[in-house]
């Protein structure tokens, strides 16, 4: 029914439809007419429902609820069907509490290491971004509670991030920036869809029409409504018909003013306004169950506590999320896992006092936490001391001296060290990626103390491992792990889970080699994506730029082979055998490598990855499909998706620098459109019809040296109507349009293709 024929529509006034097109509160809609009112609150590593109303930086009080691990950590683990589980999760732990929407999943790119809130990206790759965001969007809506996909689009920094405008260039933006969004619309048609605070290309994401309507409804056909980030909307008359749906939070009464001038002086046509509504009352018919289960709004408690049954099954699987988060990136003569019968050495307040997330607005007050030191101290012997305070002013020399004493007395060290709270957040950008130098300090101490000293790390974003990595024999890289990461790190310390997390995104040597340094946070209120599409190992691994672990990398307690590779231009197979003594789980990942030609392609593109659990000695076939997005780069010329010709190499591999096996495919070139006298001249050349024919009239200009050249390259960019511009051309090729016509019936050309192919 369109807007217009609505009768509830046609019930509302001018005044009640432009008040719901702006938030009641921090966290509600306007209810009006039959339209009720529903609750948006944060997410999305668990529910953060605010008690007492405003505050969307995380600084008040919320009602206690799961906090898994945020994206950082969850990410490492590559396992969709993981992410499915948690999403359900907090999506019941946010019907029970009365939450519609939960905001999330933040799917932007990891661009620069520098973010101040990668903590609550998955990766730097969209494959892996979208897959994860979409399985999670997947869970949560299951329960019958929506999604917000965020931060739309190219929000890949905090610094000026209310107005600096993302300067990129639209392959980037297809080929990187967007296509976790594409996903998770085009698959799992979340709620509603988040635009981003910044500018896009000069226009605010809140106002950008191309963005908000032309790419994300049109071509991707989504359904659902737009929310605006919470105070992103610059003004909201262009908003509206940009196709922003929903301004948060509200009131504000400048814009529904604004909005009933609009439409009273005629500067907006009232249809803008009544889809949007209409897209406002959708959301609330979902959200309360109306078309639906009919019951479920009365089914839901909008007060009070979470007293779920489930909080324990809930706690459970974040244990079992926070596990599959960590990666082991170093494990030196098998340090790793520990025997329970030896002294342990528990060094670093965060064994204690850990970090289980980032701050800001997606922060969650958990239901309980553990902690690494209790949940070790079960297991085996330990004594600890703290080894740095998070208060910088104090002194860390007592601190480290008593730790080292520690140390010396332990058969094994486990060393706590990260970012401390401060250092990472919503809201402002790293400048560096070191540690504390009082948790480098500790570091050296301590691994000169004890050469069985294991690194457990806590951090955000990606932190340098120089110069201390060698002088540690084992790394744990656990990420900020929610409220069960305690116990997770002692599973995975003595092994009764092997560890199977994979990096997704690239461990720099320098923050001078990442792509985006020299354009990273911009200046002027403009930042210039001038890495194009070599964002993270995309460019290490074109320019071949050693890091110190690549993406997708990770260690396990056992072994994996891949083996048997098959390939085709549709997919791939390959064997994967455990051949360890242990039980655990393998990330399979299927680069494709493009034909070099015209476009300046990355070396290797993540296009497939499946995640793999087995027994000692168990192999498994698995069988990866490849559409032909796996081999297409967005044409700016056409503006679409091409897939040019060629050999394309089908790489498996360990990471994103080990390949095990690859097989080469070969797709056919797309047939070229219809020549005209504007085609190049290698078009020309390269025509069954034209081609012999140009090539005889050149004669000797035409043939080909040793090394592979021809006169007629010196041309071949060359449009045939310049060529024919030079004295003397025109009138030799005074054939030309005949020629044309004929090189384009589709009977000549296919005859004259049969004679080329011989
Ligand atoms: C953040 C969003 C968040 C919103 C509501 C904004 O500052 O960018 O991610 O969902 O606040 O708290």
């Amino acid at each position: 029914m369109s807007p217009q024929t609505d009768p509830q529509m046609s019930q509302l006034t001018l005044a009640e439809k432009a008040s719901l097109v702006v938030g009641a509160a921090f966290w509600e809609t306007v209810s009006a007419g039959s339209i009720r009112s529903i609750m948006m609150t944060d997410g999305p590593h668990g529910l953060r429902k605010p008690i007492g109303g405003g505050d969307h930086l995380g600084l008040g009080d919320s009602v206690p609820a799961t906090c898994f691990p945020p994206a950082a950590g969850i990410a490492s683990s590559w396992n969709p069907a993981l992410l499915e589980r948690v999403g359900a999760a907090i999506g019941q732990e946010a019907l029970e509490q009365g939450v519609a929407v939960v905001l999330g999943p933040g799917v932007n790119i990891k661009r620069s290491p520098l973010c101040g809130r990668n903590f609550e990206y998955f990766s730097e790759d969209p494959l892996v971004s979208g897959e994860l965001g979409a399985a999670w969007v997947r869970g949560l809506q299951s329960r019958g509670v929506g999604a917000s996909l965020k931060h739309f689009a190219a929000n890949n920094q905090e610094t000026n991030r209310m107005t600096v405008s993302a300067e990129v260039d639209e392959r980037t933006l297809r080929e990187i920036y967007l296509p976790a969004f594409e996903r998770i619309v085009t698959r799992e048609q979340p709620w509603t869809v988040m635009c981003s605070y910044n500018r896009v290309n000069g226009v605010y994401a809140s106002e950008n029409h191309w963005l908000l309507t032309e790419v994300l409804r049109e071509e991707w056909g989504f359904e659902g409504l737009v929310v605006s980030d919470w105070g992103a909307v610059d003004e909201r008359v262009p908003a509206l018909v940009a196709g922003l749906d929903l301004e948060m939070p509200g009131p504000q009464k400048d814009s529904t003013d604004a909005v009933i001038d609009a439409v009273t002086s005629g500067e907006l046509d009232e249809a803008v306004l009544d889809t949007a509504v209409a897209r406002i009352r959708e959301l609330v018919d979902r959200a309360t169950g109306d078309r639906a289960t009919g019951d479920r709004a009365e089914s839901r408690s909008s007060v009070g506590v979470s007293t779920s049954s489930t909080t324990g099954l809930h706690h459970q699987l974040a244990r079992e999320a926070a596990a599959e988060s960590m990666v082991l990136l170093r494990n030196e003569g098998g340090i790793l896992p520990l025997a329970t019968a030896q002294s342990i050495g528990v060094i670093g307040e965060f064994a204690r006092t850990p970090r289980i997330q980032g701050a800001g607005s997606s922060q969650v007050i958990p239901t309980r936490v553990d902690t690494a030191l209790e949940s070790i101290g079960q297991l085996a012997p330990v004594e600890f001391a703290p080894g740095y305070r998070f208060d910088p002013r104090v002194d860390p020399a007592p601190l480290i001296a008593e730790a080292v004493a520690v140390a010396r007395r332990s058969d094994t060290v486990l060393l706590f060290v990260g970012l401390p709270d401060g250092d990472e957040s919503e809201g402002y950008d790293r400048t560096h990626l070191g540690l504390p130098p009082a948790h480098l300090a500790l570091i050296e101490a301590v691994a000169q103390a004890n050469p069985r000293t294991v690194v457990v790390l806590t951090n955000g974003g990606v932190v340098s491992l120089e110069p201390w990595h060698d002088s540690v024999p084992v790394i744990l890289e656990t990420w900020l792990l929610g409220q069960a990461g305690g116990s997770a790190i002692a599973d995975v310390v003595f092994g009764r889970v092997s560890p199977s997390g994979r990096l997704a995104e690239s461990i720099p040597f320098r923050l001078q080699d990442t792509p985006s340094y020299l354009n990273f946070p911009g200046e002027n209120d403009v930042v210039r994506y001038g890495e194009g599409v070599f964002v993270g190992y995309r460019y290490y691994e074109t320019v071949d730029l050693p890091v110190r672990y690549p993406f997708g990398f990770g260690l396990s307690y056992t072994s994996f082979e891949l083996t048997d590779l098959a390939a085709s231009s549709r997919g791939a197979a390959v064997t994967v055998t455990n051949t360890g003594d242990r039980a655990g789980a393998h990330v399979v990942q299927v680069y494709v490598s493009a034909p070099k030609g015209e476009l300046a392609s990355p070396r290797r593109e993540l296009r497939a990855f499946a995640k793999v659990a087995l027994e000692p000695g168990e192999s498994a076939r698995v069988e990866f499909d490849l559409d032909d997005r796996a081999f297409s780069h967005w044409d700016t010329r056409t503006s679409s998706w091409v897939m040019p010709g060629g050999d394309y190499l089908i790489e498996v591999a360990h990471s994103a620098h080990d390949v095990a096996a690859s097989a080469t495919v070969t797709r056919r070139s797309p047939r070229p459109g219809p020549l005209t006298l504007d085609s190049r001249i290698a078009d020309f050349l390269s025509h069954p019809v034209t081609g012999p024919i140009l090539a005889r009239a050149a004669g000797g200009a035409a043939e080909r040296t040793e090394g592979g050249t021809s006169q007629l390259d010196m041309v071949a960019s060359m449009p045939m109507r310049r060529l024919m511009r030079f004295p003397g051309v025109g009138s030799s090729l005074s054939q030309l349009p005949l020629l044309i016509r004929l090189a384009n019936n589709p009977v000549v050309r296919g005859v004259a293709s049969l004679f080329q192919r011989r």
